[in-house]
């Protein structure tokens, strides 16, 4: 009987993607996918560190396979992701849970199969992680699950090193892919009959700053965007300190790149960026938010903030508050901010108590929520083009987004994942829009 893999994923579409990578190695090996830990042979857990409770989680759902390793003792046993990157976390992991069998890092990722080799071979634990980064590995088929949407990087690492973010240490310095090789992947991609394809970068408008793939960001997205056939392409993440008028002149010679871009643009007061480290002013993100709804004024935005930074006033968190008001942002990611051992921030005066955090997230939330269910109401009796993206068994619906990357669910007889499909909206309840199928584009 075929050996069986399964792989638990913690964090960002990066490390979805890389899961995506992991898989493959796996697949090359022998091993076949299962939905359950208890018919694994082999458990992959692809870490996060990005704030305290993602390593929480990982650790729990560790600990929690004591058992089953007890049961099972062939059972191997894996630990990879950003967690393991980070200072002296290996050892707290190895010293916790002594029945893990292999850790692996970020920057190491092709070496997992052999890893897994000698592990079977001395049935000592293998660890090996890299310290710093080493050339782009090329050859790292991915085994792709998220049909018809498809995730390409086109850089790896980040050297921003916002104050709170740990990502840096963890990822090691920004490398860029040469565009030959991005291109080709999407071409390959495109004629499998994948229909979206999302570029993938900590910070996408710094690609090829070092010179050395022979094209800025903007020329990327132009030839990735002139490949032939019907799909759609967008990016992510752009950070605002680089994101420029070059990238939406691309956008608008393209029908293809869809017309929503996530500026994360954590804070709304200038004191507190400038403390995050972040490299731009409310004023500039204001501006490149004009100068991207100047060429579109149907444009969204969606992005990423951060309460209870170190020294956050009540007058600063209200100036993030005014700030969403005037975006108008189709949604946002809310997060509270968390110390990360090792950054900048974890030492800055002025760290915020928690019942104040709450207080503000919870109004965060709120006011997001009520800009994102006046979006929504706007959109009953539209008819928008959806492509179709997965199944809700559960419910019994179809879903989709549009080109602005709003979700939208229907009922369907045949099954139209991968196909674009209009869709009259019918019903806006809270995030959530309903319609009907009027037609099948493809058809
Ligand atoms: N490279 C991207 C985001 C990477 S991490 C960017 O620059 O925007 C995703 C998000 O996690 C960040 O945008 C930030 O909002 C959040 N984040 C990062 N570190 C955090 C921390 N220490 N505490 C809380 N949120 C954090
Ligand atoms: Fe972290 Fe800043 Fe890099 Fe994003 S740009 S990964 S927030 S350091
Ligand atoms: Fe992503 Fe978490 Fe690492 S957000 S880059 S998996 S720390």
């Amino acid at each position: 009987m075929q050996e069986k893999y399964h792989i638990i994923t913690y964090g960002c579409q990066m490390n979805l993607h890389e899961s995506e990578k992991i898989a493959g190695v796996l697949r090359r090996m022998g091993y076949e996918e299962t939905e359950t830990k208890e018919d694994a042979d082999i458990i992959v857990f692809n870490t996060c560190c990005i704030r305290e409770n993602a390593e929480n989680h990982a650790f729990g759902n560790i600990g929690a396979l004591k058992k089953l390793k007890k049961e099972k003792p062939s059972l191997l046993i894996i630990v990879g992701g950003c967690m393991t990157q980070e200072k002296g976390k290996t050892e707290i992991l190895a010293k916790k849970f002594p029945f893990i069998d292999v850790m692996f890092g970020t920057l190491n990722l092709e070496e997992l199969e052999s890893l897994i080799e000698q592990k079977r071979k001395a049935k000592k634990r293998v660890v090996k992680i890299r310290e710093k980064e080493g050339e782009i590995v090329e050859n790292l088929e991915p085994y792709r699950t998220s049909y018809p949407n498809a995730w390409v990087n086109i850089t790896y690492g980040c050297n921003n090193f916002c104050s709170y973010c740990i990502v840096p240490y963890v990822r090691g310095r920004e490398r860029s892919r040469k565009a030959e090789n991005i291109v080709a992947e999407c071409e390959n991609l495109i004629s499998q009959g994948y229909k979206e394809i999302t570029l993938l970068g900590q910070n996408v408008n710094s690609y090829g700053a070092d010179g050395s793939t022979g094209a800025t960001f903007a020329e990327l997205l132009d030839k990735v965007a002139s490949i032939d056939g019907k799909f759609r392409l967008r990016f992510m993440t752009s950070h605002p300190k680089d994101f420029n008028e070059d990238v939406v002149k691309v956008m608008q010679k393209h029908r293809k790149i869809m017309r929503l871009v996530h500026l994360p643009v954590q804070s709304g007061s200038n004191a507190v960026l400038q403390a995050m480290n972040r490299r731009y002013t409310r004023e500039k993100y204001l501006a490149e938010v004009k100068m991207l709804r100047s060429y579109f004024p149907e444009a969204e935005v969606t992005t990423d903030i951060i309460v209870g930074f170190p020294g956050e006033t009540e007058e600063d968190y209200l100036q993030t508050e005014a700030l969403v008001k005037e975006v108008d942002f189709a949604s946002a990611f809310t997060f509270v901010y968390s110390k990360r051992t090792g950054t900048k921030a974890a030492t800055m005066d002025g760290q915020i108590p928690e019942d104040v955090q709450k207080e503000r997230i919870m109004r965060l939330v709120a006011l997001v929520n009520s800009l994102t269910r006046k979006k929504s109401e706007k959109y009953l009796g539209k008819t928008v083009e959806i492509l179709c993206e997965d199944f809700d068994e559960k419910r019994g619906y179809y879903m989709g987004r549009d080109e602005f990357g709003r979700m939208g669910y229907f009922k369907s007889e045949k099954n139209v994942i991968g196909e674009f499909v209009l869709l009259k909206i019918t019903q806006a309840n809270g995030i959530s829009l309903y319609g009907e199928a009027v037609k099948d584009l493809d058809k």
